[in-house]
């Protein structure tokens, strides 16, 4: 069976094929894939405990997959071009051959610093190829990955490393972004001082500051120097672990998502293909974090798994000037290019000048990730990036799922603005009414959840197994349920309408509520506080905190300018509150829940929906909020 799909035809059969027998379907795919064994099933599940199983007993290592299979025929060929921060600066390219080497390197200095099969690895990194080295040099060990992205604050990371428990620390003495520098490694060492389980840390010298390294901690360049540049790969069973990712949830403890190697590898493969229609050759370009899922599957392993050439950027959008992007496509001629709806709306702010003195005639294939795309900025996209030329995907996912859910096939299934579309290969959205059942008419309006597994699926919770099955498996019986609301056209098309739990996308970032709300409850001034999403014109979302002072106290700029500093402490700036107001009380049921429904109405500045509040204890605080808010 043909791996890429290539007509609309092919996508309704292998669809069709993928949920009569998916066992024999995925099969097929998987012998694309180097196998040290194959497995004995392709799929064991049971989402009532919830255990599945993908492609049991096989064994092999990703990295084997991303790497080594490439060698004979394309080692030459590039892997990754690397576009650093400051233009001026060289860029790098590493062919597939060099990064083999690079990887194996790395491999084996982790593992002369102790480093084996199953132990957590956290990485805390600049946007830089070491980053990328590094991830694939832990898969190589059977090293578990744990990239913490480097906006998190200190806390942040002494969290996930605790969690996690893990014994290593790749980090570097800095980050550039934009006219900044991060100091990495001063978060790094408050994180380290609040956690237990490091041993080693070992610095990677990006931004050549001259700081001294404490104690079990070395410098990057000295461990890779007279290390041998060859490293078998670890035999790592499909189940084994590849990887942790956290994100946030509804409880103010991230959540490590656990994924696995077999099927991660070949949905995130499959995709990629598929999804970009990628052609041997194309230049890719995904402008995510590899600190993010959609950096882990489409900056490393989907494209390097297809043997394509992938652009990692350091920079972000805005500098030096707002045609960067642009600027970058043109340069490194990107053919395949995948950003987000909140980086669109920015860009479209600049005059049109700064995309059209850059040659984007490279570019085939247009896509989005992280948010709903408004119309708007989808005609703009299409308008002036793809000179409405290039197929738009709207790819519907999330870190728990792996890999693409729902998007179209560029160019080759129907795209519609606004609209994810239609389920990827293998997927099987439903929509669930308000009384818990699936709503088979079209159209139809709900909560998107999925009935049957799928190979890229996370499959638990790191630590915490019962959290994993309460979150997914408990609000339908037998599906996992996403968090988002959806609908669904007549033609069967989904269109993602938005987060219904308490979890708010700021500028594609995943946030929950809880730890937001937890950290500002830490000021002293402060008795209670609820966080909420409002439209914002940027960033899609922004956050609105309600925050009750202790009697006495009176509001004011400087209290707003320390919720906002103690939210960086915590988390990081990512979740500082665009609107901070002062209220003398939140709206609660009579079991003391806070009404989010209610704050989120006044946030949006839909005063006159607010629907049923005679169900709450204190109705008369909403109106003393709704002046508050005006
Ligand atoms: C949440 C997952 C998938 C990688 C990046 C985010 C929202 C994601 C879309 C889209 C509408 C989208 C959902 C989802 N989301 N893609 N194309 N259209 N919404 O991963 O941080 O796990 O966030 O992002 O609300 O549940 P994440």
């Amino acid at each position: 069976m043909e791996f890429n799909i290539s007509s609309e035809e092919q996508y309704r059969s292998y669809y069709q094929k993928s949920i009569q027998d998916p066992a024999t379907f995925w099969a097929d795919i998987a012998t694309n894939f180097k196998w040290k064994q194959k497995w004995d099933e392709v799929l064991d599940y049971d989402f009532s405990i919830p255990k599945i199983t993908w492609f049991k007993n096989a064994k092999l290592n990703i990295t084997e997959n991303c790497l080594d299979r490439h060698l004979e025929q394309n080692g030459d060929k590039i892997a990754i071009i690397w576009e650093p921060n400051n233009p001026n600066e060289d860029s790098i390219k590493l062919s597939y051959k060099e990064l083999h080497t690079k990887v194996c390197q790395f491999a084996n200095v982790l593992k002369n610093n102790g480093a084996k099969k199953g132990d957590r690895i956290c990485l805390y990194m600049p946007m830089v190829p070491e980053l990328a080295i590094a991830v694939l040099a832990c898969a190589r060990i059977g090293a578990v990955h744990s990239v913490v992205f480097a906006g998190f604050s200190s806390k942040a990371l002494a969290s996930r490393i605790d969690d996690a428990k893990c014994n290593i620390l790749l980090t570097a003495d800095g980050a550039f972004r934009g006219t900044k520098t991060i100091d990495l490694i001063t978060i790094a060492n408050a994180a380290l001082e609040m956690s237990s389980s490091i041993e080693t840390t070992i610095v990677l010298q990006r931004i050549k500051s001259d700081i001294k390294l404490k104690k079990q901690q070395k410098w990057w360049h000295n461990e890779i120097r007279n290390v041998a540049i060859t490293a078998e790969p670890e035999i790592m069973d499909a189940e084994d672990l590849l990887f942790i990712l956290y994100t946030s949830g509804s409880t103010g403890k991230p959540k490590g998502m656990v994924h696995t190697s077999a099927g991660y590898m070949v949905n995130t493969a499959f995709t990629f293909q598929n999804v970009f229609q990628y052609n041997k050759g194309d230049i890719y370009w995904c402008t995510a974090d590899i600190g993010w899922i959609t950096g882990h599957s489409y900056i490393i392993y989907g494209p390097l798994l297809q043997g394509a050439t992938t652009v990692m950027f350091e920079g972000i959008p805005t500098f030096p000037d707002g045609g960067r992007f642009w600027e970058v496509v043109a340069k490194h001629k990107v053919n395949l290019f995948y950003t987000a709806p909140t980086a669109i709306r920015a860009l479209e702010k600049f005059p049109i000048e700064m995309v059209n003195k850059h040659d984007l005639s490279s570019l085939k294939v247009l896509g989005t990730v992280g948010e709903p795309i408004n119309e708007e900025a989808w005609h703009w996209y299409d308008t002036h990036i793809g000179k409405g030329n290039c197929p738009i995907v709207d790819t519907w996912w999330q870190t728990e799922t792996g890999a693409m859910m729902i998007s179209s096939l560029a160019g080759i299934t129907p795209q519609k603005p606004t609209f994810a579309t239609l389920p990827m290969i293998g997927i099987q959205p439903v929509l669930m009414d308000d009384n818990g059942n699936e709503i088979t008419k079209n159209p139809a309006e709900g909560r998107l959840a999925i009935k049957f597994p799928w190979p890229s699926m996370a499959r638990t919770i790191y630590g915490n197994h019962k959290r994993y099955k309460d979150t997914y498996f408990s609000t339908y019986k037998n599906k996992y349920f996403t968090g988002d609301g959806a609908l669904r056209d007549a033609n069967g098309f989904y269109r993602i309408t938005g987060r219904v739990d308490d979890v708010v996308i700021v500028s594609g970032h995943n946030l929950g509520t809880a730890p937001i709300e937890n950290a500002i409850n830490e000021l002293s001034e402060i008795v209670e506080s609820a966080v909420v999403g409002f439209p914002h014109n940027i960033k899609g979302n922004a956050l609105y905190a309600y925050v009750i002072l202790h009697d006495g106290i009176n509001g004011n700029d400087s209290i707003r300018a320390d919720i906002n500093k103690l939210i960086s402490k915590h988390i990081g700036p990512i979740a500082k509150c665009d609107k901070i107001q002062f209220v003398k009380g939140l709206p609660k049921t009579r079991s003391g829940k806070i009404m989010r429904r209610i704050l989120r109405k006044i946030a949006s500045k839909e005063m006159d929906n607010l629907g049923d509040i005679s169900t709450l204890l204190n109705p008369d605080v909403v109106q003393s909020i709704i002046k508050g808010c005006l």
